[in-house]
């Protein structure tokens, strides 16, 4: 197995050797697979949150795919949402001797102590989607434009309903989910679709009724979609019963799902209480499913085969001494460092547009979305 340290070993070997060559008037060209940047059978660790979403299980497949198509072998762990868990699975590969790590934090924070045995142990490591939080030992961060995220989803309610381009007056009632707090991107989710939001909010175009507005009070731990549906149901009883909710925010399909069933129970998308313009993230079938049957309203995606390839890229040039291509060195601060980071695009989904950009486009066909 070799990990970095060997590989500069090798690098080291490689050059004096070449000297030797010289000295004797030879040429070192061709030189060794090390030189070429090859993989020479380094093994790269790949640490996912749950399989309990459907992403993360592609998220696995895919940078295991990338990253074998370069010749790596791979380890792949799932921690079943507890950060305890990632962290021992973490440790685990560690001590086996991977070569790099690729990881998705479930709790950002809880990492420190196992990334500086990484360090240690001369292991470079890559944040995947979710950006750790705390730690110097955090080399690149792949990701999306996170704020972006959120303002597609703000955007679309104020479009949808009417009040952008001024083809309807409010107020309209509208409620805030967000992720888990515990996840970096939650706040960039709320705080972008809030940059919309907020000042038709502060007109009275859009009412919050429960008066829940700021992030700490509607935040889903874990982003369970149970959590976010007993939620729903404790707010249409104590802020509902004489009014009806026109728009959810909702940062995630999993959380949409459950929004939607406490809808559905009290009564919504039928008779006279049409269902509410509901958002999500991600673009899961089950979700794509329900916005074609005119359920949930959105959703955005996130090209999950170019996360991969972005991560993998910065493994390969981790490995081999090599800067990987960054698009943003100033967004995303972990509170130790500014965690050089390429940020993909997200784009936002509905009924009108989904065959377009997501059977067209590759991710399902049109079996899968039947
Ligand atoms: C976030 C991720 C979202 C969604 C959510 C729940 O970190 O960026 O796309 O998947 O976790 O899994």
């Amino acid at each position: 197995m070799r990990n970095r340290r060997a590989a500069l070993a090798a690098i080291a070997s490689a050059a004096s050797l070449a000297l030797t060559l010289t000295a004797c008037g030879q040429s070192s060209e061709g030189g060794s697979e090390e030189d070429k940047g090859g993989s020479d059978g380094a093994t790269i660790g790949i640490a996912m949150p749950t399989k309990s979403s459907e992403r993360w299980i592609s998220d696995g497949a895919n940078v295991e795919k990338e990253l074998k198509a370069k010749g790596y072998e791979t380890k792949l762990v799932y921690g079943e949402d507890d950060p305890d868990q990632q962290v021992s699975q973490i440790e685990n590969m560690i001590t086996q001797g991977v070569d790099a790590l690729v990881i998705a934090a479930i709790d950002n924070k809880s990492l420190g102590n196992v990334l500086q045995q990484a360090k240690d142990a001369d292991i470079p490591v890559i944040s995947y989607d979710r950006l750790i939080l705390g730690t110097e030992n955090v080399d690149y961060y792949a990701s999306f434009d996170n704020s972006k995220v959120g303002e597609l989803q703000g955007t679309y309610i104020v479009e949808k309903l009417g009040l952008k381009d001024g083809s309807k007056k409010g107020p309209f009632n509208i409620e805030l989910f967000a992720g888990s707090n515990d996840d970096n991107n939650t706040k960039y989710f709320f705080n972008g679709a809030m940059s919309v939001l907020k000042p038709y909010m502060d007109k009275g175009d859009l009412v919050v009724r429960s008066k829940q507005t700021d992030l700490n009070q509607v935040t889903t731990l874990r982003w369970d979609g149970g959590t976010a549906q007993k939620r729903m149901d404790d707010l249409l009883t104590s802020s509902y019963r004489s009014a009806r909710v026109d728009a959810v925010l909702s940062p995630y399909d999993g959380i949409s799902i459950g929004i939607l069933s406490a809808l559905k129970s009290d009564g919504y998308g039928s008779g006279s209480k049409p269902m509410p313009v509901v958002t999500g993230q991600d673009a899961e079938v089950a979700s794509v499913k329900s916005i074609i049957a005119g359920q949930q309203t959105q959703t955005v995606f996130k090209d999950l085969r170019e996360l991969a390839k972005v991560a993998s890229n910065m493994v390969e040039a981790s490995l081999n001494d090599k800067k990987p291509e960054v698009n943003d060195t100033k967004s995303y601060d972990n509170g130790a460092k500014v965690v050089p980071a390429y940020l993909l695009q997200p784009v936002s989904v509905d009924k009108s547009n989904y065959e377009k950009v997501l059977v067209d486009g590759g991710t399902y066909s049109a079996d899968d979305l039947k």
